[in-house]
């Protein structure tokens, strides 16, 4: 196998051309398209040059789309000490920009996470909205945090004498969803926050980003549990959760029945099979077909009221009757009969509704009790959402080892709340959290990311101090995750490259002798490699003890068959290459200079050499 150079690549725009190529392969010629071609292909489905269409537009969204396929030159770098339980849990949290984290994300959870919920800022007039760099929005936001040289505002507020106030915010929006759709299993679904300022805009947006066919409904959450009756005109009581699916194979979940659904089920008559509950036998509306007497127990004929008739045809109600399906009370003598409904015949629980009150979903009054309670009194953070929300969307849309993604994490109110739900059903969902180090003025909690941490480890401490001495403990990994941070990558050409073609930055890289930075860490190229790979932040990483002349780690995943070994000594002996028991699939990464020609020649004959 031949020998390939180790670079940082994201591949939001390849793995969209790879697609497009495998459709029209004819307009593509070594990885380029040939324009002419493609339009030919496409014939009479192109669009006039001047036509006119429907859809959402706004001053920027070019901009805006251009934004999402400019490559990241950021990775995450690990955080260690940050976390709980960090070496066996595969909850994440990270903490930066979520545009580039989602870049950084696209290659190793494409079509891997299985929920998405969003509660961005709503554009009251008052919000802060990060304002996307277009030149170099990793250093923007480098400098922005104070890890570069000058530091600066994170957030600017937009306000309504903004002329471009709605369309800072949709240009906000676009990238960070188109790069979301992409990470979507195909069952998978995204729920998004939003209230009456940006709700028009948000359909349509998510409409062009997921396509009309995929909206799955407006959930109304009864946000306030009283009125405000301090209100100017009409007190306004609630918000939306917005959800669209990725795909068909996207299956509501139904509810488990309260309490009270399942005392509706009664058994007056010891039926054997079980509890049922009774519906009428009469429908209101007269059908001729349909009206015609039925004997009772007790001989009475009976008809149905007037105006009215029975619910189904003579022959199907004698089916029934004789199968004892229908109840015509305790002594027979009844003249208005019920269908019985057997609890044991019925679908596993109900279908959702769209109407969510502030009894099961809870209330924005509640949130803010819920933080602050465990943050012992203490204001934490000024606009949680309700626990029970969040957990009304994994009770109708998670499987139960579902990766649960929030992008605009806040207090990571959906950390606590899968950990929770986990414990609840017996589930092992994991979570991954992502917050920009927003500053808070609070020399404690210096940031929201800060505060979003923090909430996870008091979350973690009180279930477990619940949890003590009870048999019923979630598995391993549920309760405890890891930190990450967004920062510039190790390789010096995409760190210091500022323009957007690639084959410069290619070209850099072939000019230098080291493609890394001076003073790379070891933990933190690990990471870096894992996701140039594609492998995800909660892959086993594991050091290998056997090999005693060199430093090698693996790493494995679920969702890949092959391995990945990372060496990155200065020198690997010859015993490490003899050692090593790959297959033509495994990886192996290195540095350059590590090895031999003689060495080179056999690991490229035995697995995929990546050099560096
Ligand atoms: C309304 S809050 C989310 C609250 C959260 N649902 C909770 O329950 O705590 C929105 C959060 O998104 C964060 N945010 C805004 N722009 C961001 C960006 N570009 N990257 C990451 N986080 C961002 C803000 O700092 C803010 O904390």
């Amino acid at each position: 196998m031949p020998i390939t150079k180790l670079r940082p690549t994201y591949t939001f725009t390849e793995d969209r051309l790879k697609e497009l190529e495998s459709v029209v392969p004819e307009a593509f010629a070594d990885g380029k398209i040939n324009w002419d071609t493609l339009q030919e292909a496409l014939g009479e489905h192109l669009e006039e040059p001047d036509a006119e269409h429907f859809g959402l537009s706004w001053p920027g969204k070019r901009e805006a789309r251009r934004l999402a396929s400019i490559p990241s030159r950021g990775t995450l770098v690990p955080l260690p000490g940050q976390g709980v339980d960090e070496d066996t849990t595969r909850n994440i949290f990270i903490e930066g920009e979520n545009l580039e984290v989602l870049k950084l994300l696209q290659k190793s959870y494409a079509g891997r996470v299985q929920v998405i919920y969003i509660d961005p800022p709503y554009n009251t007039g008052g919000d802060f909205i990060y304002s996307d760099d277009f030149s170099e929005p990793l250093e923007a936001y480098l400098r922005r945090t104070g890890q570069a040289d000058e530091k600066g505002e994170l957030l600017t507020t937009n306000t309504r004498a903004d002329g471009r106030f709605h369309s800072n915010w949709l240009s906000m929006m676009y990238p960070r969803l188109r790069l979301a759709r992409a990470l979507l299993t195909e069952d998978g679904a995204i729920f998004v926050s939003i209230d009456d300022n940006e709700y028009h805009h948000c359909k349509c947006l998510m409409d062009e980003v997921f396509g009309p066919e995929r909206y799955l409904a407006t959930f109304v959450w009864q946000s306030r549990d009283t009125p405000g009756n301090d209100a100017k005109g009409v007190s306004t009581t609630h918000n939306y959760v917005l959800a669209y699916s990725r795909s068909d194979a996207f299956r509501v979940r139904r509810l488990p029945r309260t309490k009270k659904q399942l005392q509706n089920y009664k058994n007056p008559d010891n039926d054997p099979r079980g509890p049922w509950l009774g519906t009428p036998l009469t429908r209101g509306e007269f059908r001729p077909r349909d009206y015609y007497p039925l004997t009772n127990p007790a001989g009475q004929k009976v008809l149905p009221p007037e105006g009215s008739s029975w619910r189904r045809p003579r022959d199907v109600i004698e089916k029934l009757e004789r199968d004892n399906r229908i109840w015509w009370g305790r002594d027979g003598t009844s003249t208005f009969p019920f269908i019985k409904q057997y609890l044991s015949e019925v679908k596993e629980g109900v279908v959702p509704t769209t109407w969510w009150d502030y009894k099961f979903a809870g209330s924005t009054r509640r949130s803010r009790k819920e933080i602050k309670e465990l943050f012992g009194g203490r204001r934490g953070f000024e606009t949680p959402k309700p626990l029970d929300l969040m957990r009304r969307i994994l009770q109708i849309a998670s499987q139960p080892d579902a990766i649960v993604l929030d992008f605009f994490a806040g207090s990571a109110t959906m950390a606590q709340a899968v950990m929770l739900f986990n414990r609840e059903d017996g589930g092992h969902r994991h979570f991954l959290m992502v917050q920009l180090p927003e500053p808070t003025g609070d020399s404690d909690l210096p940031t929201i990311a800060e505060i979003g941490k923090d909430r996870i480890r008091r979350a973690i401490l009180h279930m477990r101090t619940e949890d003590e001495g009870s048999f019923d403990m979630p598995p391993d990994g549920n309760l405890g995750f890891r930190c990450y941070r967004l920062d510039r990558s190790h390789f010096k050409a995409w760190r210091d490259y500022q323009g957007q073609d690639l084959d410069t930055v290619q070209t850099r890289f072939d000019q230098f002798e080291s493609p890394l930075v001076d003073g790379w860490q070891l933990q933190d190229l690990l990471t870096e490699i894992l996701l140039i790979e594609g492998f995800s932040l909660d892959s086993a990483v594991t050091r290998q003890p056997a090999f005693t002349h060199n430093n090698v780690h693996l790493v494995t995943s679920d969702f890949h068959d092959h391995r990945l070994f990372v060496c990155l000594d200065p020198t690997i002996d010859d015993a490490t290459v003899d050692q090593l028991d790959l297959t033509t699939n495994d990886v192996f990464v290195c540095l350059d200079a590590a090895l031999t020609d003689q060495s080179k020649m056999r690991l490229s004959d035995a697995c995929n050499l990546k050099v560096i």
